[in-house]
């Protein structure tokens, strides 16, 4: 996730002249964009350049990216009253635009290379159109999932029709994997996950899995509830640095056809070379040729990141 992005000379570049939402709206510009990090890196796979939070627009939330804030909602979700008023959104027009981004990446990159889409998932969506923006504590958004516990599943049930459906035209658009990304999962109970998220996020991976594609389901600080949240869906699940590769992947069954994803902290490659390369190679010992990991980072690649940096993992991961 997050190949593309400010650490990017090229992107920066781009950004110069664009807005990030005119990126994302522009579909030969993202398209643009989606391929810039596979032609420097040579990764094995792209990540479509698009926003977790872009259905927020056709519902009527408002969406604006502040440059030091981040993502800002205009008007957020704080009365249960307000979902009933969220308008249906249907993806192949409301998001068509990215739906064409897909189509022009895959016409552009080399058959051996996959493209992956992905959407937000539901929690980490609510908390953003709850809470209006980021948060340290999700208190917005935990106040309202206790106070109002109807409101909050008819919201969930909403995002999660709206996901699937929209990670499943990606698929027929040409993507060749989905990523449901539940960025902020982890700064629930075990309990809450189960009674607030879990159904939603089954049902939204669901939906994705009909599309016939592999579907990877992605969560930062899901250690002390692993079990539950990889038995919400996904053919891959995406764990962070905070759990062993190893450890994590045990606990989804050693026999189990579950394959995943992890789990580099992206402060390491901030980290000195030597550094980087022992926890690169650790992971891959953790692993250990087993069939099933993609070797990827657990959140996001900072901005400070030394391009450099990036591409010696690639490289070691690649074998070197
Ligand atoms: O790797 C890629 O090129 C794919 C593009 C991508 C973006 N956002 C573009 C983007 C992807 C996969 C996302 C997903 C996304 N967006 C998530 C889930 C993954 C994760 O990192 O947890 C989340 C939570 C968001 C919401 C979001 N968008 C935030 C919190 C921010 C601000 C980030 C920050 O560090 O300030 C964004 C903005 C954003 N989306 C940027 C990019 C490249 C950077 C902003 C810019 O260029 O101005």
């Amino acid at each position: 996730m997050r190949q593309a992005g400010r650490y990017l000379p090229e992107y920066r570049e781009l950004r110069r002249k664009h807005s990030l939402l005119e990126l994302c709206h522009k579909p030969d510009l993202a398209a643009q964009v989606t391929l810039q990090p596979v032609e420097r890196l040579r990764v094995d796979a792209a990540i479509l350049f698009a926003d977790i939070l872009l259905p927020f627009e056709p519902l009527g939330l408002g969406l604006t990216f502040a440059a030091v804030e981040g993502p800002q909602i205009t008007r957020p979700i704080r009365e249960a009253a307000q979902v009933l008023d969220l308008p249906p959104v249907d993806p192949a027009t409301d998001l068509g635009y990215v739906l064409e981004a897909v189509r022009l990446v895959v016409r552009a990159l080399p058959a051996h290379v996959p493209l992956i889409g992905f959407a937000g998932a539901p929690f980490t969506l609510a908390s953003y159109a709850i809470e209006g923006g980021g948060t340290r504590d999700f208190m917005l958004t935990k106040r309202f999932m206790y106070a109002e516990p109807r409101a909050w599943h008819e919201l969930m049930r909403r995002l999660a029709e709206l996901v699937g459906n929209y990670l499943a035209a990606q698929a027929r658009a040409g993507a060749r994997a989905l990523q449901l990304f539940d960025s902020w999962v982890g700064c629930l109970s075990p309990a809450d996950y189960a009674t607030y998220v879990f159904p939603h996020s089954q049902r939204a991976l669901q939906l994705a899995a009909a599309a016939g594609v592999p579907v990877i389901h992605f969560g930062t600080g899901t250690a002390t509830f692993l079990e539950d949240f990889a038995r919400a869906g996904g053919d891959v699940i995406g764990v962070d640095w905070r759990i062993p590769l190893d450890v994590a992947w045990e606990r989804l069954g050693a026999d189990s056809k579950r394959a995943i994803q992890g789990n580099l902290d992206p402060v390491a490659l901030l980290a000195p070379r030597p550094e980087l390369e022992r926890r690169v190679r650790d992971i891959l010992a953790r692993a250990a040729g087993r069939p099933g990991h993609i070797f990827n980072l657990g959140h996001g690649v900072l901005p400070e990141t030394p391009v450099d940096a990036v591409q010696a993992v690639v490289d070691w991961v690649h074998g070197g």
